[in-house]
């Protein structure tokens, strides 16, 4: 399945179960939030989890693209990826866990033509403050899908404090062979769907107090589960990573997790930037510029006339389109060749200031601060790509 059909197919689903599409956002969030990007699917919705009625009602469903910096060292296995889209379920105070599981087993078997035999689940088995979620554990049984308990990789949390709950994931036998061992033991298990029991709230002291009412949050990557769908190695092999994949491939030879690392961050890049973020020394334009930065830096290890420059703009236009954003996509590489020509002078300008700082001995703080305040270069670019320079 392409993932214009598997989204077809998880949205109407859905919608004959009575659920309503709520509109997507963008990657960047109202002013007020405290994240820097829209990380899930929920994360939109926080106000209607709270209580707030939703316009269009109580049980909702949508495709969202999300950005997790907190995977960013991940980024190059099989199944990470920075940007990616995320598809969802709501259940703001209508059914429960046990439903959400019935119909999220229907899909994948019926609708997706999954193995039931290669399924595994995983629920949250309890800690000090919250039992063990009986009810998943129940349903999952009788389904005959086996289920490991966990405690923390079973708690689904937006950030420390707002929105939590205990959940309740999907993982798919991705291994050769028929399936062996738990998710929790062997990587082979891949996870695809995570069904979260969103009902309290947890304030900054570290307290829980139980939300208005009791949602239901899925959401489950579309990337990763085309990847599972076409028996494919990892996602960089499915439709919206192939553009990037075939473009570098085609023009530089790098090892297997260079080219992932490099498709992956200028794919986000581009879809950061389709939603109006330039960049910058803070906040979400320093998650961008870090982004470019280091595709940049992969890309010149072992060749530093590589650049951007030479790419084409199909994966570019590929990106634009799978994500759902306007626009014409000459403005984006024109911000991205200035990014890396202002990088390169960087480089350039910062290499034989830090190589005489270092020829003093190890960087103190001191130095670090020096650095960062009189010549712009911050920590991580010393101790990364000028670190290297010797
Ligand atoms: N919020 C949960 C997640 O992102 C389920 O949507 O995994």
């Amino acid at each position: 399945m392409t993932p214009d059909q598997i989204v077809h197919t998880f949205v109407e689903h859905f919608q004959r179960r009575g659920h309503r599409s709520a509109p997507e956002s963008s990657l960047i969030p109202p002013p007020d939030d405290p994240v820097l990007f829209t990380t899930s699917g929920m994360h939109p919705l926080t106000p209607y989890l709270a209580g707030r009625p939703h316009p269009s009602g109580r049980c909702l469903v949508n495709v969202q693209r999300c950005l997790r910096t907190t995977d960013l060292d991940e980024v190059g296995d099989r199944t990470h990826l920075t940007v990616f889209d995320m598809l969802g379920t709501w259940s703001l105070g209508d059914y429960g866990i046990e439903r959400s599981i019935r119909w999220g087993h229907e899909l994948l078997t019926d609708g997706f033509g999954v193995d039931p035999g290669r399924l595994h689940a995983t629920v949250f088995g309890g800690d000090d403050q919250v039992g063990p979620d009986q009810t998943a554990l129940a349903t999952w049984t009788d389904l005959g899908v086996p289920v490991e308990l966990n405690r923390e990789e079973n708690w689904w949390s937006n950030g420390p404090t707002g929105p939590c709950g205990p959940d309740s994931e999907i993982f798919v036998w991705t291994g050769d062979g028929p399936p062996t061992g738990t998710p929790g033991g062997d990587d082979r298990w891949t996870e695809v769907w995570n069904h979260v029991r969103m009902c309290y709230h947890r304030h900054d002291d570290g307290r829980l107090e139980p939300l208005p009412q009791p949602n239901i949050d899925t959401g489950m990557g579309v990337e990763r589960l085309e990847m599972v769908l076409r028996g494919g190695r990892s996602v960089f092999e499915g439709d919206g990573l192939t553009p990037w994949v075939d473009a570098v491939r085609d023009r530089w030879r790098l090892d297997e997790t260079s080219y992932r690392i490099v498709c992956d961050h200028l794919r986000s890049a581009v879809v950061v930037l389709g939603d109006g973020v330039r960049p910058s020394n803070t906040g979400q334009g320093y998650v961008l510029r870090r982004l470019v930065r280091r595709a940049l830096t992969t890309l010149w290890r072992d060749d530093p006339s590589r650049t951007l420059a030479d790419l084409p703009v199909e994966p570019y236009a590929a990106t634009v389109r799978r994500f759902r954003q306007r626009g014409d996509v000459g403005p984006l590489r024109q911000v991205l060749a200035d990014e890396e020509r202002r990088f390169l002078g960087l480089l350039r300008r910062g290499r034989p200031v830090v190589d005489r700082r270092r020829s003093r001995g190890p960087l103190t703080d001191a130095d670090y601060a020096w650095l960062h305040d009189t010549h712009g270069l911050p920590r991580d670019l010393v101790d990364g790509p000028l670190g290297e320079a010797g």
